[in-house]
């Protein structure tokens, strides 16, 4: 997006993620084929540039999603069932949320989880002041790691909420190993879980495409998070935006490709860009229902109940963890 610029600013970030981002672009940078793992984008812009990406006319996920949580909301409350705390894994935007608390019969509260702490602060200072009487316990983490849970979340019916398809960005050991993790904290409640599926690769192709460049800047930006919090100097007219479809992985691949024979520092690091040369930075993994069913079951959860809007375009399934062995 030419018009788009990236405001220049102080790091935001708490210290250890600074340096979490440089240590993997550190090692993404030396490795072949080159990679930054797609959680960095999040930082302050890259979550508003997500947000923005949300409302696109090709990107169908979210308005897809969100109503289909509000269609059918009287089911999905009902398999949920009552005095639920609602667990949000990587909590954007509090808002499907609250289609969801709406519908709950006697919600406990609400536990958003997000890398980004800003961003999940001011999220959660509108909503406590929409909702007063929902009891909001925020948490900054990486939710693939290990992170304590508010004292909330005793005692009462966990019930985790993961929405976006945000698991299509792990592949499918990755996938597994977080819904075993999720299946453990989560034994007596459940999982409610919005999956993208497989669909005409046409239609993914353009909501990753999109025609006003959001997405290539939210691409981008990581490249321009680096210059701003580690003095790297990408020079960011100098990387293309390329993300497709690949059938045989179902699943959506961006890259950034170097236009140039050109050299990046970073951290005091030189490297040596090859014209073509493509930094992967993101995977979002496409599922069909049977799929997401049998990555459940390889991962200690029933799956009950499935929500899908007419044309098929996304799912929200309700899962819940078989007794332990
Ligand atoms: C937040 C990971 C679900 O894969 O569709 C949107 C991120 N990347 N456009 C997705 C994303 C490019 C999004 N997830």
């Amino acid at each position: 997006m030419s018009g788009l610029r990236l405001p220049a600013g102080a790091a935001s970030l708490p210290v250890q993620y600074r340096s979490e981002f440089a240590a993997a672009l550190l090692s993404g940078l030396s490795a072949r084929p080159r990679s930054i793992p797609c959680k960095f984008f999040y930082d302050r812009y890259g979550s508003v540039l997500f947000e923005w990406i949300c409302t696109l006319p090709e990107y169908y996920p979210t308005r897809t999603e969100t109503a289909l949580l509000r269609d059918r909301s009287g089911e999905i409350a009902r398999a949920v069932g009552p005095d639920a705390t609602l667990i949000e894994f990587g909590a954007g935007a509090p808002w499907k949320a609250e289609v969801v608390l709406d519908a709950l019969e006697r919600p406990r509260g609400y536990v958003p989880i997000d890398i980004s702490g800003e961003h999940l602060r001011a999220m959660t200072e509108q909503l406590k002041r929409k909702r007063p009487e929902l009891p909001v316990e925020p948490v900054v983490a990486d939710f693939n790691k290990p992170f304590s849970l508010p004292a909330i979340c005793e005692g009462s019916r966990r019930v985790g909420f993961f929405p976006g398809s945000t698991i299509g960005n792990l592949d499918r050991q990755e996938a597994i190993s977080f819904l075993r993790r999720a299946a453990l904290l989560l034994q007596g409640g459940g999982l409610l879980i919005g999956v993208d599926l497989v669909k005409k690769p046409a239609i993914l192709h353009a909501a990753y495409n999109d025609s006003a460049g959001v997405t290539e800047a939210f691409n981008k930006n990581i490249l321009a998070r680096a210059n701003r919090e580690l003095g790297a100097d990408f020079h960011l007219d100098r990387f293309g935006h390329y993300a497709f479809y690949n059938p045989a992985e179902q699943r959506i691949e961006m890259h950034l490709v170097s236009l140039a024979d050109q050299k990046v520092s970073v951290c005091g690091h030189s490297f040596a860009f090859a014209e073509g040369e493509a930094i992967h930075t993101e995977n979002s993994h496409k599922y069909t229902l049977d799929g997401v069913r049998t990555l459940a079951e390889e991962s200690g959860f029933r799956a009950p109940s499935v929500w899908c809007d007419p044309d098929r375009l996304f799912s929200v399934h309700w899962l819940e963890p078989k007794a332990p062995a």
